[in-house]
């Protein structure tokens, strides 16, 4: 069976004394019996692991590169955030696909470099809002998708993949259950395609997230956790929503 994962993603939010205020709420509030994790921007990455040393809450971070090292200024290699022991790294979030013009190559190439050092990448995939009235939303998650199958061929079911409709995301439009689950279903079949791990993968909601939007989403068949935004910077409503996945 699957085990539920909730994953915050904390953005370019933070300052080290709200950090230790949100970790030390967490700390409190949990364990919970789902897999938990946030992912920090960079500067905060050790100071966060720190802070969670003695509980089960994993990190990562939001973004790595696709080099393995080099003269690339301002970029962080998948390597070194092995080499501080994170667990996980998100890759192809809408935000930077949009704003960094980053291709379904190039995210496919992160989730390989990921791989590579033993860091799971998160994938993002997701649909805009005119894409979703156009009819293609299937579509475009299948191709966003594919692009990291064909990159990553067997080492596919080590990967996390993220849901994500951009026009839910800060939005506080929530995709329905309903919808929701018809694009995971989509994308389990996609997977089941390529590898036999496909039943095991956890497949992540994430879109305006909410303590109270959070256990309907997750009691759907393929939806196996959350990547939360908003939420994720409130240790109550954080760590309601880690509550709804156990
Ligand atoms: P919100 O939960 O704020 O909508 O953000 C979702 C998201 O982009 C997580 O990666």
């Amino acid at each position: 069976m699957r085990r539920n994962l909730v994953v915050g993603n904390w953005k370019m939010h933070g300052s080290r004394a709200s950090n230790g205020l949100l970790l030390s709420g967490l700390k409190e509030a949990g364990p919970w019996s789902a897999d938990v994790a946030v992912c920090v921007p960079f500067p905060y990455i050790t100071e966060t692991a720190l802070a969670l040393t003695g509980t089960n809450v994993s990190f990562g971070a939001q973004d790595c590169s696709a080099h393995e090292q080099g003269a690339f200024t301002g970029e962080v290699s998948s390597a070194m955030l092995a080499d501080i022991g994170c667990r996980y790294v998100i890759v192809g979030h809408s935000e930077r696909r949009a704003y960094h013009a980053e291709s379904d190559q190039l995210v496919a190439d992160k989730a390989k470099a990921a791989l590579a050092h033993g860091v799971t990448p998160i994938v993002c995939v997701g649909e805009t809002l005119a894409e979703r009235e156009a009819g293609q939303t299937e579509a475009v998650v299948k191709r966003q998708l594919s692009a990291v199958i064909h990159t990553l061929t067997h080492c596919i079911g080590e990967i996390v993949v993220a849901y994500e409709p951009v026009w839910a995301i800060g939005t506080g439009l929530t995709a329905s259950p309903a919808q929701a689950q018809s694009v995971h279903a989509v994308l389990r079949t996609l997977l089941a395609a390529a590898t036999q791990k496909a039943s095991s993968m956890r497949l992540l909601y994430g879109g305006s997230v909410k303590p109270d939007n959070a256990a309907e989403l997750f009691a759907q068949a393929d939806i196996d956790g959350g990547l939360i935004g908003g939420a994720a910077l409130k240790a109550a409503d954080f760590s309601a929503i880690c509550r709804a996945a156990g």
